[in-house]
Parts: structure tokens; sequence; C-alpha cells
């Protein structure tokens, strides 16, 4: 019984406000104790076990507070002993699951056994040891960010855990490496510790931060200002908030990301060389094959496509892998020296139908501004689902006004067609009435697009008109 009391004692005397207990297990408390969800640590001993090995137990145990410990005196436990084929002590198994459990290879000694329960308690993230380690681990992932620390400080992994668990933070790996050599240190200039070495494997960025306050907000708000990249990734998703957003140009290439991720690196080069002179983007066209339409790229990989206006769709397409090409063409862009083919569907695909007639943008000038009539004007898109939907009431429209009010209906397709540079709309579909002697301001049509208003538009500008 003398080892029961001994326990006993043991556990009053370190029972500060953060002990964690050690449980004396025999077979009545053994598989509850297995029970138990977190990962348990049991001690085989014998009844003459040394005082010193309970002592680095107990400091262990208080410093996961999260695992479970517990001791077994195999002399007394015979049945639990052969179940478990104990032979030498004193032993320690590392249970994670109830029916799985390792043996601790080492000497029941504290620096040892805290990192090796470190390794297995903390999965969110990989212990580091040597230099080759930190060279091999920096280049596995987008974001990297290993944390120096001087010692195994729970409180420490477990802010790093929870960081490690965070959905916005998916795109970061997150390594630990505890008590570095000055040698390391030396190689990643660590001055001080905690400390984090942060990795941006696009632009080869490499920031060490000194840790004051190792608490997680202060590291979440390092770790997200240096996340914003000089590239934006555009996805089907973000495409529209985007559009709304940017006003200023920008450059935008697609990659086959998985094939020739090494592309990115480049252009993030050049983003970097570019920065606050013109905005970057990117996008991976095998994931998002739509927005290679919408760009109107050709390629299922490498293009690039600088867009000086949305509304207009002014895009001046380029098609080059060789980054110092695409380097000579933004520089032309901003210097004003880049030469805008215009887009324009060839005249030989026009044709007047429904009593519409097509325009592109060669023949804008023919069709509209120097049309004696008065002319209402469609401008659509045959990508744009709502465009498509107006269709048919705009030819009931046509079919209504057929040669009356000397007014003819035109109709031009934006997804084929740039408009004239000094000629603006907000929204699709728009509708504009050029009238004939005022080409020069034609009025836009506001109300909601039925067939009603549309005719109550066009009476009433069309009968002023006439009475002038
Ligand atoms: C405990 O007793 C065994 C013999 O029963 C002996 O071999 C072992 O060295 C003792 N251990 C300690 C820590 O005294
Ligand atoms: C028990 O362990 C000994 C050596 O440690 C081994 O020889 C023996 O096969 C084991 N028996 C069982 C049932 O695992
Ligand atoms: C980790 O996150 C959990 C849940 O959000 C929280 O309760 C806990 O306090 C956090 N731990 C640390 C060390 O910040
Ligand atoms: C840290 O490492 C040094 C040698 O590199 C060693 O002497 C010391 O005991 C270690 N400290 C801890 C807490 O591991
Ligand atoms: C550390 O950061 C926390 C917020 O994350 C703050 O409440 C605390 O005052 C800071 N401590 C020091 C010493 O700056
Ligand atoms: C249309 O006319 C305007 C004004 O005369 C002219 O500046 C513009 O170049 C013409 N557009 C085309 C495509 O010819």
């Amino acid at each position: 019984m003398n080892h029961f009391i001994f326990f006993f004692l043991f556990i009053l005397i370190s029972c500060q406000n953060k002990t964690n207990p050690i449980f004396s297990l025999n077979e009545l408390n053994f598989d509850q104790f297995l029970s138990y969800e977190s990962i348990k640590i049991i001690l085989f001993s014998k009844t003459n076990i040394s005082e010193q090995i309970l002592k680095n137990l107990q400091f262990v145990a208080t410093t996961f507070q999260d695992l479970k410990f517990g001791v077994l005196n195999i002399e007394e436990n015979q049945k639990i002993s052969n179940q478990f084929n104990i032979s030498k002590t004193p032993l320690l198994k590392i249970f994670k699951e109830k029916n799985s459990f390792i043996d601790y290879p080492f000497d029941i000694e504290i620096t040892p056994l805290v990192l090796y329960l470190a390794k297995i308690r903390y999965s969110w993230f990989t212990f580091l040891n040597s230099n080759e380690d930190i060279e091999r681990f920096l280049w596995e992932f987008p974001y990297v960010s290993i944390f120096f620390l001087n010692e195994l400080n729970t409180n420490y992994l477990n802010i790093i855990e929870n960081l490690s668990k965070r959905e916005d933070l998916v795109t970061f790996l997150f390594g630990v490496i505890v008590n570095a050599s000055s040698e390391i240190k030396k190689i990643w200039q660590i001055k001080k510790t905690p400390s984090i070495l942060f990795y941006r494997h696009f632009d080869d960025d490499l920031i060490v931060h000194y840790l004051e306050n190792f608490t997680e907000k202060p590291i979440l708000e390092f770790l997200v200002q240096n996340f914003q990249p000089v590239l934006e990734e555009l996805t089907e998703n973000n495409i529209k908030e985007f559009i709304e957003k940017e006003k200023e140009p920008v450059a935008i290439a697609s990659f086959d990301y998985e094939n020739k991720y090494y592309l990115m690196s480049s252009f993030t080069q050049l983003a970097k060389y570019f920065k606050n002179q013109i905005k970057f983007a990117w996008f991976d066209i095998n994931r998002f094959p739509r927005l290679g339409q919408f760009f109107g790229f050709k390629s299922q990989e490498t293009n690039f496509i600088i867009v000086e206006s949305w509304v207009n769709r002014k895009f001046y397409p380029f098609n080059s892998e060789r980054f110092e090409k695409v380097e000579e063409f933004i520089t032309k862009f901003l210097n004003k020296k880049l030469e805008y083919n215009h887009r324009s569907e060839p005249e030989t695909n026009l044709d007047f139908k429904d009593n519409i007639l097509k325009v592109a943008y060669t023949t804008w000038n023919k069709s509209i501004i120097e049309n004696e009539n008065n002319v209402l004007v469609l401008i659509t898109s045959k990508l744009h689902q709502t465009c498509q939907e107006f269709q048919p009431i705009f030819k009931q429209l046509a079919k209504f006004f057929e040669k009356k009010n000397n007014l003819i209906f035109a109709q031009i397709d934006i997804s084929q067609n740039d408009l004239p540079d000094n000629f603006h709309y907000n929204f699709l579909p728009s509708i504009f009435l050029f009238k004939k002697n005022e080409k020069n301001e034609p009025i836009e049509f506001k109300e909601s697009k039925n067939l009603e208003e549309l005719k109550k538009f066009l009476l009433k500008e069309l009968k002023e008109e006439k009475e002038l």
C-alpha cells in the first residue's frame, strides 16, 4: 500500500492552481481512463519507481493540460500487465485512441518527452529540427510561417494551433522550431525569440518578425498584412465585385496553374516592378475557363491582357509567355504608346433582321450618326443573360414602329464590338435614342424596360420633335 499513500501525497503537494492530476490506475478504472477522448499517457511501473521519474511526469502533465496522465503498478495489476505483455519497467505507453498506442522509446526525462508529446499532440503544424528541415519546409506551400520559440510553451503552441485551424489561413503552412541552434538563427537572421520567419513563395519575400506579445491578435494581424499579395486572384465568384471596384487599368494574366505555376513567380516579379503604376491580377484558366471566355482568350494556358476600361471593354490583349516582352508591352501602355485595335465584327456578319439593323464598331458612324433617321440603339451582349431576355421585347417594339416616325432600330453586340471612345453606358442592356438632328446628344431610356414604357418614351420624344 506504500506507493498509494505516496501518490496521494504527491498529488496533494503539487496541487497548485494549474496542476494536471496523474491518475492512479487499477483494474477498476483502467477501461474508463482509456475511454477519455484526449491522448492518454500511462506509466507502467513497479512499486519501487523512482521519485525523479514521477516528478518528471508530473511536470510534463502540468505542461500538457489537455492530455490525461496515469500510472499503473504492474505488480498489483497482473491482469493488465499480462494483457500488455509488460516485461520491463518503467514503461510509458501513449494511447492516441483506446486500442492504439505507441511505446515511448527514450528515458523519461522532461525535454525529450515534452518534445515527443508535442509532436503527437499538435498535428496541425510541423516541428522542425534542422536547417535542412527549414529549407525544405519553406518550399512546400505558397505561404509559410516558421515560429522560432526558445522553449516548448504549450500556450504558444495552442495559439499556433488555433491559427493553423483558421479557414482564412488555409494557404499557410505553420512550422515550429524550438531552441534553434545559434548557427540556424544566424542563417535566418533571427536576433530574438519568439519570432516568426515568414515566407511568401511567389515573390520570394522573406520577413523576420519579432513577437513581443505572443497572443493571437497581433500574430494574426502580421500574417494577414503580409498575406496581401501584389497579385489579386480572380475567380468566377469575385470577378463581378472586382470589376465594380476597379476603376484603374489592370494587367491580368491567366495560367494553367497546375502545370505552369512557375510562370506565376515571373508574373509576380513584374507586379512588384510595376507596383503603384498598374494593378495586377491573375486567374487559373483550368479552374475558371469561363473567365477565359469573358476576356476572349484563345489559349487554354497563358494569356495576358491589359484592361483599360471595363465599361467600354477596352482590352489590350498580348499573348506571350516571355515576360520581358510583357514588360515592354506594359511600359508602352503606361506611356500611352500602345495602339489600341478596336474590336469590330466584320461587316459581312451584319444583317438587317426583324426590322433591326445590326451595327459594328466600324459601321457605327455610318449606321447611326450619319443616318438621316431617328435611331433607337440597343447596347447588348450575347454573353449577358438579361440582354438575351430583353431581345424579344425589342423585336416587338421594332415591329410596332415599323416604318413609322422615321425611326430605325439598331443594336450592337459589345461582346464583339467596341463602342466609340466618347460613348458611355452604365448597364446592360442599355437603350439610347439618337434623334435625327441631335446625333451628338443621345437620350438614354431610363425607365423599366417593358414594351409599354418604351412605347410611351418613343411617342413622347418623337412627338415633341414634330412640334419643333
Ligand atoms: C526496483 O526493483 C527491481 C527488482 O525488483 C530492481 O531491479 C530495480 O533496479 C529497482 N528499481 C529502482 C528504481 O530501485
Ligand atoms: C511479449 O514480449 C516478449 C519480449 O518483450 C516477446 O518475446 C513475446 O513474444 C511477447 N508476447 C506477446 C504475447 O506479445
Ligand atoms: C483557441 O481557440 C479556442 C476556440 O476558439 C479558444 O477557446 C481558445 O482560447 C484559443 N486558445 C488560445 C491559446 O488562444
Ligand atoms: C537549448 O539548446 C542548448 C544547446 O543548443 C541546450 O544546451 C539547452 O539545454 C537547450 N534548452 C532547452 C530548453 O531545450
Ligand atoms: C498583447 O496583446 C493583447 C491583445 O491581443 C493585448 O490585450 C495586451 O495588452 C498586449 N500586451 C502587451 C504587453 O502589449
Ligand atoms: C466616327 O466619326 C468620328 C467623328 O467624325 C471620328 O472621330 C471617328 O474616328 C469615326 N469612327 C470610325 C470608326 O471611323
